[in-house]
């Protein structure tokens, strides 16, 4: 496991570029296969997710060719396999999307129930009742999810709970699915809409992706594409909050401020301060914020992958707030080590208190997830002293070049290889 250590008390200051969105890049990945032809890709983040996602490829037999760090060209003409390998799949959650595209190309698929999480329970029941509700048959044996079908058929689905992963994989299986099917509490989230554009790129017939209702005219056949994936709102927003956070002063490059109005508004009530241009935001506080209030949500709402980064922002704000995690049960991981760092957190159920206004001071810390990583990485930049920020592959998972890019802004960071201790879990995404 490799560590960083961070020295702290530093002010970010300067101007960073935001890279692909990685959860728009893990599911358009998998829906390349949709196609037999080339699909040609651009903006595509380099990081471990999408590496593991490009060996998943490779292994079910398409050809893949780098064009340069960020572009790729799939061509999946080859594919021979329905079944993923374990030993890939269990690295990240997202390869569940083979389920739904593979049903679309083969009309089966055979993969592994994806694994426990630290983000508390995750069921994937609103996946297979959309898959069940177009035709296809369910059967779970040996941890294995094995779906068939003699052929998909549109259905109405409506979604008991609005889920990104049942509506990028249901919108995979319908494309390919005779006749309608409409989708009704969806999720709305730029990268779902990013998805759909892609998909029609490659012939699909998907109307409303950003909406609550999406209609899909199930297509016979598809073709090659060219597509640019969209910028990481939730990167922008790791980096908006970093700024406010440590009283810098950021330029965010490449970031679509749409995609970021939750976090703005936020940014503006804790009292740091912004300037907004049509593909770049500045941040800037002097280092004396307020006190604020922050509930997680669905996309327009504020993103619970920026709730341990806000946590930290509220952390150095001097009062009270409280933050609501209304989409995962149990993605408090970071609080305990935030509390190591000395910041005064009490969690009840869903609600996180913050007595905020503390400086922080530098400890050795676990990184348990993505989110939680940046969190700590943020909050080991603005603590006095220095800190050992440990298990930092889950932060390469999902931020490409986090390390250089804050570097880039002046923090003080060396990355150290470790030992591996044991093999670790590593399937929250
Ligand atoms: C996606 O996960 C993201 N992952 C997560 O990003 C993100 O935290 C999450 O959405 C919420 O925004 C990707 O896009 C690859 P959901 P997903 O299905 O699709 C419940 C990151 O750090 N639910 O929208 O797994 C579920 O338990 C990651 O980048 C059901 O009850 O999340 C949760 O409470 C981590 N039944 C809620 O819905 C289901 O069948 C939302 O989950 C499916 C979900």
């Amino acid at each position: 496991m490799d560590k960083y250590i961070i020295k702290g008390a530093t002010k970010l200051k300067g101007s960073v570029k935001i890279s692909g969105a990685k959860n728009a890049a893990v599911a358009i990945l998998p829906a390349a296969i949709l196609t037999e032809k080339t699909v040609s890709l651009q903006n595509v983040p380099d990081i471990d997710d999408v590496r593991t996602l490009i060996q998943i490829l490779e292994n079910l037999g398409a050809n893949i060719r780098r064009r340069g760090r960020n572009a790729l060209d799939i061509t999946p003409g080859g594919l021979f396999r329905h079944a993923p390998a374990y030993e890939l799949v269990k690295k990240m959650r997202a390869s569940y999307y083979f389920m739904g595209s593979l049903l679309a190309r083969f009309g089966q698929a055979k993969v592994p129930i994806p694994g426990g999480c630290d983000l508390g329970p995750r069921p994937i029941d609103q996946h297979l009742k959309g898959f069940a509700a177009l035709g296809a048959k369910i059967e779970i044996k040996h941890g294995m999810i094995n779906l068939s079908t003699n052929g998909l058929k549109g259905s109405r689905i409506y979604f008991d709970v609005v889920s990104i992963g049942a509506t990028v994989n249901l919108m995979l299986a319908a494309s390919a699915a005779e006749g309608r099917t409409v989708l009704e509490n969806v999720a709305k989230e730029p990268e779902i809409v990013d998805l759909a554009n892609f998909l029609n790129a490659m012939g699909a017939s998907i109307r409303g992706a950003g909406t609550d209702v999406i209609r899909i005219d199930g297509a016979k056949s598809f073709h090659g594409a060219q597509h640019v994936i969209i910028p990481d709102r939730i990167e922008a927003g790791t980096f908006m909050l970093a700024a406010a956070t440590t009283g810098g002063d950021v330029l965010v490059e490449d970031v679509i401020p749409k995609h970021v109005e939750a976090i703005t508004a936020k940014l503006r009530e804790t009292g740091a301060e912004l300037e907004i241009e049509p593909e770049r935001i500045r941040v800037w506080s002097k280092g004396v914020l307020k006190p604020s209030d922050l509930k997680t949500f669905p996309y327009p709402g504020f993103p619970t992958d920026l709730q341990p980064p806000g946590m930290v922002l509220l952390t150095a704000a001097k009062g009270l707030s409280v933050v609501t995690e209304n989409v995962f049960d149990g993605r408090y991981n970071h609080v305990d080590e935030l509390k190591r760092m000395g910041a005064r957190i009490k969690v009840e159920g869903r609600t996180a208190m913050i007595d905020g206004g503390v400086k922080l001071t530098g400890a050795p810390v676990h990184v348990t997830d993505l989110r939680s990583g940046a969190a700590l990485i943020i909050a080991a930049i603005a603590a006095e002293g220095e800190s050992e920020i440990n298990a930092i592959e889950h932060v390469d998972r999902g931020y490409e070049d986090f390390n250089k890019k804050l570097t880039g802004l002046g923090a003080c960071i060396r990355r150290v290889e470790g030992p591996v201790v044991q093999e670790e879990r590593i399937n929250d995404k």
